[in-house]
């Protein structure tokens, strides 16, 4: 539809249709009445203008069928426009469970990419076609804004927290990606690619023999073995095992099983176990107590203990045993 409009980049996303049309719809109504009423108020003008003829005779102060009119054909219209976003907006906020995790590191002024493989990658990003993707997004300073244009999706990105889009790349290609939340001096060239690739491509690229996915420079932890792998091995040397891993005689919540699942905290409330939760669970043992457990929290922070790398891996690592220990041996 857009080849002939141009008026927007390609669309090569799921996005693309749902984020267009509305946008068409809102530009379609904006045009409507700003022509209506540009029509009646020049209509209007010519008619009343000093010295007409016009009639003018005096009026009932309301009308009841009138104001009616106009007020509930407009709720009518906001309250389907709003029915329609949020509907949309939904979808984007709802990743499925099997999509593809890349984590995406913005800083000042460049973007990282790392794959559950270890593959890392600076300024560009590679993603399968026909699979949804899910970017963990991560800021090591300052707010940024994942944004790529021909898949009408943007997230800000935060310090000290993670957040997360998904989408899913319908169209081989190379695409703009873009910052778009000023963030510095160097804020205009915080740009990258976003590269999409048919899942045979996708696989080879993602293959250790492929030469484009050599390590980056100044990025540690840049072995192929996968994230899930070193993750096991910060678990052992930072001790979490004395703990958490089964057959543990301390005190300390199962970490098979959780990743996704409901957590009953000590205040009564549930949360999900995401990614988020994982995350401040091991900087911030206090911040959610699960139901049942000590306050405060038997185990040490770990703010200030890792990096925000081995933090990802440790996290990988309890994703990883979303169904139990034995999935480590098998995977
Ligand atoms: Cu990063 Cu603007």
């Amino acid at each position: 539809m857009n080849e002939w409009l141009r008026l927007f980049p390609p669309s090569a996303s799921n996005w693309g249709p749902v984020v267009d049309r509305i946008f068409l719809a809102l530009t379609a109504l904006a045009t409507v009445l700003t022509l209506g009423i540009g029509a009646f108020i020049l209509f209007y003008a010519v008619r009343y203008r000093a010295g007409s003829s016009a009639a003018r005779p005096r009026e009932p102060s309301t009308r009841l069928g009138i104001e009616l009119t106009w007020t509930l054909i407009p709720l009518g219209i906001a309250l389907a426009l709003f029915a329609w976003a949020a509907h949309g907006y939904a979808a984007m906020q709802t990743p499925p469970a099997d999509a593809y995790v890349v984590r995406v590191v913005g800083k000042q002024w460049m973007w990282k990419a790392e794959h559950p493989g270890g593959q890392l990658e600076l300024d560009e990003l590679h993603v399968p076609v026909g699979r949804p993707t899910r970017l963990v997004l991560q800021s090591q300073d300052v707010i940024h804004s994942f944004y790529v244009p021909a898949f009408r999706a943007k997230q800000d990105i935060l310090p000290g927290r993670y957040t997360q889009l998904w989408f899913e790349a319908t169209r081989p290609g190379r695409y703009h990606l873009f910052c778009a939340e000023y963030c510095g001096t160097g804020h205009s060239h915080m740009r990258g690619s976003v590269i999409a690739l048919r899942p045979a491509e996708f696989e080879e690229w993602l293959s250790p023999e492929a030469p484009n996915a050599a390590p980056v420079p100044g990025m540690p932890g840049t072995t192929r073995a996968g994230l899930v792998t070193e993750g096991a091995a910060l678990f052992q040397a930072l001790g979490c095992n004395a703990c958490h891993a089964p057959g543990a005689a301390v005190l300390a919540p199962r970490l098979d099983g959780l990743y996704g699942s409901e957590v009953r905290l000590a205040n009564d409330a549930t949360v999900v176990a995401d990614e988020e939760y994982l995350r401040e669970s091991i900087l911030y043992p206090n911040a959610k107590i699960t139901a049942g457990y000590p306050a405060p929290s038997l185990m040490p922070a770990y703010a200030g203990q890792i990096d925000a790398d081995e933090l990802w891996r440790l996290v990988e690592l309890v994703k990883a045993i979303r169904h139990g220990w034995q999935d480590l041996e098998d995977g």
